[in-house]
């Protein structure tokens, strides 16, 4: 076992983790955010995305140890003081999901990819969100839901 030390979502927390454990499974299965999903554990489909100081992984791509003296960015974690996160107001509002299952990580993607480019085109969209599948909405919404974003201001 290895001791990490991070910060999830604000909150300080320490544990003792087997050196192979994925940061997905730590964070899902000792942590219990569950928010953050799993859909394929090869890399491929991100909804697993969260953000790693700041920037956005594929947490089915990162040990837990390599999170350790990190901060970490879930799902859960963006809301401020019981307020979505225009993000998410904006998939909302747009209609930007139908099952759900992806959009955890489309959101953690979307967010990053406003933060390098606040006024992106909607090419950049999709190139920005090539590493995250989605089986239901055809992607339309989900390109309209950024594009919300962006014209609230939405990196933040
Ligand atoms: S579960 Fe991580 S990319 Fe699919
Ligand atoms: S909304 Fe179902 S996979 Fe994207």
């Amino acid at each position: 076992m290895t001791r990490i030390n991070l910060t999830v979502d604000g909150s300080n927390v320490s544990d003792d983790v087997e050196p192979r454990m994925l940061l997905v499974q730590y964070l899902r299965e000792k942590l219990g955010k569950t928010g953050t999903v799993i859909g394929c554990d090869t890399s491929n489909c991100g909804a697993c995305t969260v953000h790693l100081d700041g920037v956005s992984v594929k947490s089915c791509n990162v040990l837990a140890v390599q999170a350790d003296g990190h901060e970490v960015t879930t799902i859960e974690g963006l809301a401020q003081d019981g307020e979505l996160h225009q993000m998410q107001k904006s998939f909302r509002e747009c209609h930007g999901l139908q099952c759900g299952f992806c959009t955890p990580g489309m959101i953690m993607q979307s967010v990053d990819l406003l933060k390098n480019n606040p006024h992106p085109s909607e090419e950049e969209i999709r190139v920005g969100l090539e590493g995250n599948l989605c089986r239901c909405t055809g992607y339309h919404n989900i390109v309209k839901s950024v594009q919300h974003a962006a014209a609230q201001g939405g990196a933040q």
